[in-house]
């Protein structure tokens, strides 16, 4: 079986981006691949963080990802500093990785532009290094993410090529020469359409767990009457008719999408509905459609929350099956690299 892995930060709410770029693709590749989602709370910590919430956020997570519908019986769910060959493989990895790299990274610019520069932790910079461990240390073959974790996997690739090639030489012969010896070199898995769902009061910029206003943002977990609130004041355009792909309406667009994803129809079937509406009446097809769909969803969070010896023994289980294939990782690439062992 092909095997995949993803996750989430457990930092400030999961929101309907998270969902339709990254967990809702996971339930589907579940029943084919061979699955790991992971609560990536070592990566919650590289900006400024609540300690004290931090446990609570990291199991809220997982009870999302389980709620969503990620299936135990077939997907391995861990906390990501429950295995610790993540921090591990990111040292070894860290030395094959030029900081050119690190310094190129759009989300790393972005982010240490509005810390400033003495805000900044150096985990902030090598904060891919961990994300590419994440990946390379189950030999993943895909990994599902929106549209703004593509260029971490870009290096991801990048650095597994050039480990393979500093380090998997003698390895690689063995094997045919094909390459690949030391990892397997990852693809993203970016889904036509919710990869980047956009802001509710601003079409250009992606909807985000730390945007100021939670007006921009649907969580998860937001109640029916917050998610009616926001769809009511969220930004519209004063064109008649509802369309997609209009470039002057990035707002109309983006909702179409969010629709067409919660309502399980097609991109043509939605355009076709919609063509004629009125922003009145898409807003209250939108917002039922909003709400039948996150219902189930918090109505099975709040079980799963409620049953905390559940959630630590999916936790438990999660940690130990992924400690088994990481560890191998991790020991191969120490082998590699000419350690002593012990
Ligand atoms: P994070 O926690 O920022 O986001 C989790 C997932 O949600 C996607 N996403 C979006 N998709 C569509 N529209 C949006 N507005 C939107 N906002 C976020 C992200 O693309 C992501 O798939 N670095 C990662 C976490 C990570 C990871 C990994 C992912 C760490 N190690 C290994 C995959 C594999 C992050 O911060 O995601």
């Amino acid at each position: 079986k092909k095997r995949i892995v993803s996750g989430v930060q457990p930092t400030g709410s999961i929101h309907l981006g998270n969902y339709l770029g990254a967990i809702k693709n996971w339930i589907a590749l579940q029943n084919t691949y061979d699955t790991f989602f992971f609560i990536v709370d070592l990566h919650a910590i590289t900006l400024p963080y609540d300690a004290q919430q931090l446990s609570k956020a990291t199991r809220n997570t997982a009870a999302i990802y389980l709620a969503c519908g990620v299936d135990t019986s077939k997907a391995s769910v861990f906390v990501q500093s429950h295995v610790r060959a993540h921090v591990e493989l990111m040292w070894l990895l860290s030395s094959a990785t030029p900081i050119g790299w690190l310094n190129r990274m759009i989300q790393f610019k972005e982010k240490s532009r509005k810390a400033g520069d003495e805000n900044v932790g150096v985990a902030l910079l090598t904060y891919p290094v961990l994300m590419a461990s994440d990946i390379l240390l189950y030999q993943s073959d895909f990994v599902p993410v929106g549209e703004d974790q593509k260029q971490h996997l870009e290096l991801t690739r990048e650095l597994a090529e050039r480990v393979n090639y500093l380090y998997g030489g003698r390895k690689w012969k063995k094997l045919g020469g094909r390459g690949g010896a030391i990892f397997k070199v990852p693809e993203p898995l970016i889904p036509p359409a919710g990869a980047r769902v956009m802001s509710l009061t601003d079409g250009l910029s992606k909807m985000s767990k730390s945007a100021p206003s939670d007006q921009s943002r649907i969580n998860l977990l937001d109640p029916k009457d917050v998610i009616a609130n926001k769809i009511k004041r969220c930004k519209t355009d004063s064109f008649s008719g509802m369309e997609f792909d209009n470039p002057e309406r990035p707002e109309c667009n983006n909702l179409l999408s969010v629709y067409q994803l919660v309502s399980g129809k097609t991109k043509e079937e939605v355009a076709k509905e919609c063509q004629d509406m009125n922003w009145g009446t898409f807003k209250s097809i939108l917002t039922d459609a909003l709400i039948d769909h996150l219902h189930p969803i918090q109505v099975r969070y709040e079980e799963i929350i409620s049953d905390a010896a559940y959630l630590d023994r999916v936790l438990e289980e999660g940690a130990t099956k992924a400690a088994d294939i990481a560890d191998a990782t991790v020991n191969n690439v120490y082998q590699a690299m000419g350690f002593l062992r012990r």
